[in-house]
């Protein structure tokens, strides 16, 4: 894969190395052991859900995956990369090149097209205007969403809005996608086109990560794993890791939303 002042990534790295960590919100008497010794493989191509109760320790994972946030003790290692190791300025390069981030709550910018909307991260990455153009449409295309790239985000559903997420969130070709509570805000028409979307890119070989309380969005998992007071309690798989997600609906797995 790709060299960078980060390190070097190879195709046989586990997308997710995380081992032991630990993580502790404040100090003393007032101390929370959020996360208590969490030790995780992805390996390329798997599709997991993390669920857990309020409070298990689920977005406190989710934001030391999505390197947003660092552990208190233990190692990750993100496509190889230990991320423990990286200054602010290296950990956001990660975090823009190896992770596509997609919010409950979509996160879009306001007054901004959706095809702005999703040039935005190549922006940050560099990539020049006629290139962020061409691959910001073809990931519009992918969510199908390609009738609708002239509008702001007030001018559309909210399972049109969290598409967009979708697409910006797969515009840079990301390792990772990393998804939090991605149907919470949804009704079940528009969670059904989001779950249909990431069966898509899960059988097209991206890794998803989802974190979710719900058992519909799970059940379309290739894994779930547990979280119970910041620990795994438990580690199902429901398909192989190279195979298709579970609930994929052959039908419409071929076409216009399959990447390679
Ligand atoms: N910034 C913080 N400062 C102090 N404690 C925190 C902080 N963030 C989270 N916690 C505590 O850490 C524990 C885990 O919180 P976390 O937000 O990871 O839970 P969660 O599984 O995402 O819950 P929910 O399903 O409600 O979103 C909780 O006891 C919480 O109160
Ligand atoms: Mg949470």
């Amino acid at each position: 894969m790709s060299e960078t002042a980060e390190g070097t990534a190879t195709a046989a790295d586990p997308v997710l190395l995380i081992r032991d960590v630990t993580k502790v919100y404040g100090e003393g008497e007032a101390a929370v052991r959020a996360l208590r010794g969490v030790s995780l493989t992805v390996e390329p191509g798997d599709y997991v859900a993390i669920m857990g109760a309020s409070g298990s320790g689920k977005s406190t994972l989710m934001n030391i995956i999505g390197c947003l946030d660092v552990p208190t003790a233990g190692t990750y290692l993100l496509g190889g990369v230990d991320v423990g190791a990286l200054d602010e300025v290296r950990l956001a390069r990660v975090r823009n090149r190896r992770i596509g981030f997609i919010f409950q709550s979509f996160n879009l910018i306001p007054r901004m097209s959706a095809l702005a909307n999703v040039e935005l991260p190549l922006a940050y990455g560099g990539v020049r205007a006629a290139e962020r153009r061409r691959r910001a449409l073809a990931a519009l295309g992918l969510v199908g969403l390609s009738d609708r790239v002239r509008h702001q985000p007030n001018e559309l559903s909210g399972g049109q809005q969290q598409r967009v997420a979708v697409a910006r969130a797969l515009v840079t070709s990301p390792t990772l996608l990393l998804a939090d509570e991605p149907t919470g805000a949804l009704d079940s028409t528009s969670t059904k086109d989001i779950l249909a979307i990431f069966d898509r890119l899960s059988l097209s070989g991206r890794t998803i990560v989802v974190i979710t309380h719900e058992d519909d969005v799970a059940a379309h998992a290739k894994r779930v794993v547990r979280l119970m007071d910041g620990r795994i309690v438990d580690d199902r798989r429901q398909a192989p890791v190279d195979g298709p997600p579970p609930l994929i609906d052959d039908r419409s797995s071929t076409g216009a939303m399959s990447e390679r």
